[in-house]
């Protein structure tokens, strides 16, 4: 069973399938996978389930996200996955052609894209696969709204997009990018899902590994978390209603959320 909100759980299913589909043009070996960014482990850990024989790593350069996931993975019976505190930017713990497929779901726009594509090429085999999804950035969506809680409470904590081309909540650009980088066959499905928050959902999208990691570099457990908490649900909310997503009965909903799915080769 995929844990995690239903627009991300969405997503999931699309790596999974498209890495099912790369394993079986290539049945003559077994299927190699690094996810970066893993955060509590999905949509790896459903590839895992779903693939026999795959070997998946999972990275994060967050060390207690990785003992989240590894935590998860054993509550889930997963023995074979393995698991490496690493930046998706600096892969430079493998060497050139290890990995048939390299995925990231929904982080690639927290570092520097044309370093992190870079070194994810780098570490694929010839005719390797990655997958990849990213955010439309619009004020108009969750997105959105957490752009706005982060940059008032946290600012410069996003990731700077370097300039021009590196933008990853748009089509067109990413796939220059891809192209420019030598990647070869690229495309992007655009999927559009409307979210709801029940009221009382809203402080679990302060759970999300995201918005987590960042608490927990911000701020000491105790007073000073639960303070900031409060701080950033109210932002939340209050930006919620100028936006219009704030309903009657206290839930939001962003009637329009695009997630961008990226899939390339290396030649
Ligand atoms: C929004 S979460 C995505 C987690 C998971 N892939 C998913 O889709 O549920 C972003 C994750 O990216 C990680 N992250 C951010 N920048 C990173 C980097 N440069 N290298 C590795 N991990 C990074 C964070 O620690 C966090 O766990």
């Amino acid at each position: 069973m995929m844990k995690g909100s239903p627009p991300t759980t969405v997503a999931y299913k699309y790596f999974v399938d498209a890495a099912k589909l790369h394993a079986s043009r290539h049945p003559e070996r077994p299927c190699q996978v690094l996810d970066v960014a893993s955060g509590h482990g999905e949509p790896a850990f459903t590839l895992v389930e779903q693939l026999p024989g795959v070997d998946v790593t999972l990275t994060d350069f967050a060390e207690g996200m990785v003992k989240v996931a590894q935590l998860e993975a054993q509550e889930r019976g997963i023995t074979t996955a393995r698991f490496q505190v690493a930046d998706g930017q600096d892969l430079s713990t493998w060497p050139a052609n290890t990995y048939d497929i390299v995925m990231c779901s929904f982080a690639v726009f927290m570092m520097d894209p044309e370093r992190a594509l870079q070194e994810w090429k780098r570490v694929l085999k010839p005719g390797g696969l990655t997958i990849f999804s990213t955010w439309r950035m619009s004020e108009h969506d969750l997105m959105g709204l957490w752009r706005t809680i982060i940059s008032k409470m946290a600012p410069g904590e996003m990731v700077a997009l370097p300039e021009g081309i590196k933008d990853m909540g748009n089509a067109e650009p990413v796939l220059q990018l891809l192209s420019q980088l030598g990647f070869v066959d690229a495309s992007c499905r655009e999927v559009n899902v409307p979210i709801h928050v029940a009221a009382s959902g809203i402080p679990d999208l302060f759970r999300n590994p995201m918005m987590a990691a960042l608490i927990e570099k911000k701020t000491q457990p105790g007073a000073e978390r639960e303070a900031w908490l409060k701080k950033a649900h109210s932002i939340m909310v209050d930006t919620a209603r100028n936006r219009h997503f704030l309903q009657e009965d206290g839930s939001i909903d962003t009637p329009r959320q695009t997630m961008l799915f990226f899939t390339a080769f290396k030649p």
